[in-house]
């Protein structure tokens, strides 16, 4: 099994890249690792940015997965736009593939805020959601540390879960 897993914060200091590679170490499997804070792409301005030679490199990568995990920072109610803009990139290489969120936002009032991606991810190009979202707030993690045993738990839950159906999709 082959996972993909896409850090979309821009944030030097992010704590969303933390569960990400929280996630990384604990998955048993094929991982390979893209954060877009040192992997630079376009803006999606549907030409000249599919020539990029990091844009075909990512859609090489997405394809080459069984699965992608997206960490993805809270922005205005919403998804950032980098992560957003990712899928305007190189989305339909994401076709039928099994997508895990792991999520980091200030509070708690946003955590509806990925739906509107996921909706997108399942009508547009008929991805499979794991139905466990990680959501994590400001307090959770300190440094490069997570402090809160709840998120752990969810990380660890989730690594379990996306790992089962990984391998029952593939
Ligand atoms: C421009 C901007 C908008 C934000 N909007 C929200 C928001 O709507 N809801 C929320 O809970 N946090 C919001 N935050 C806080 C971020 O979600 C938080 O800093 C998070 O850690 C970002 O992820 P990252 O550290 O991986 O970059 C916002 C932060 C910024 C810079």
């Amino acid at each position: 099994m082959k996972v993909l897993i896409i850090s979309t914060s821009l944030n030097k200091d992010s704590k969303s890249r933390i569960l990400a590679k929280y996630v990384k170490s604990r998955l048993d499997c094929d991982i390979e690792f893209i954060d877009l804070f040192h992997f630079d792409l376009p803006m999606c301005d549907a030409g000249k940015c599919y020539e990029f030679t990091n844009v075909i490199e990512l859609k090489k990568q997405i394809e080459n997965a069984d699965g992608v995990i997206f960490a993805l920072p809270i922005y205005n109610y919403n998804i950032n736009s980098s992560a957003k803009n990712v899928i305007e990139l190189a989305g339909k290489s994401l076709s039928e593939k099994l997508i895990g969120i792991l999520c980091s936002a200030g509070g708690s009032s946003s955590y509806m805020a990925p739906l509107s991606f996921v909706n997108s991810l399942m009508l547009d190009f008929r991805c499979i959601i794991l139905p466990r979202f990680v959501y994590s707030t400001y307090n959770d993690i300190s440094g490069s540390e997570i402090i809160n045993d709840q998120i752990i738990e969810r990380l660890e839950l989730f690594c379990t879960e996306f790992n089962y159906l990984c391998n029952k999709l593939n």
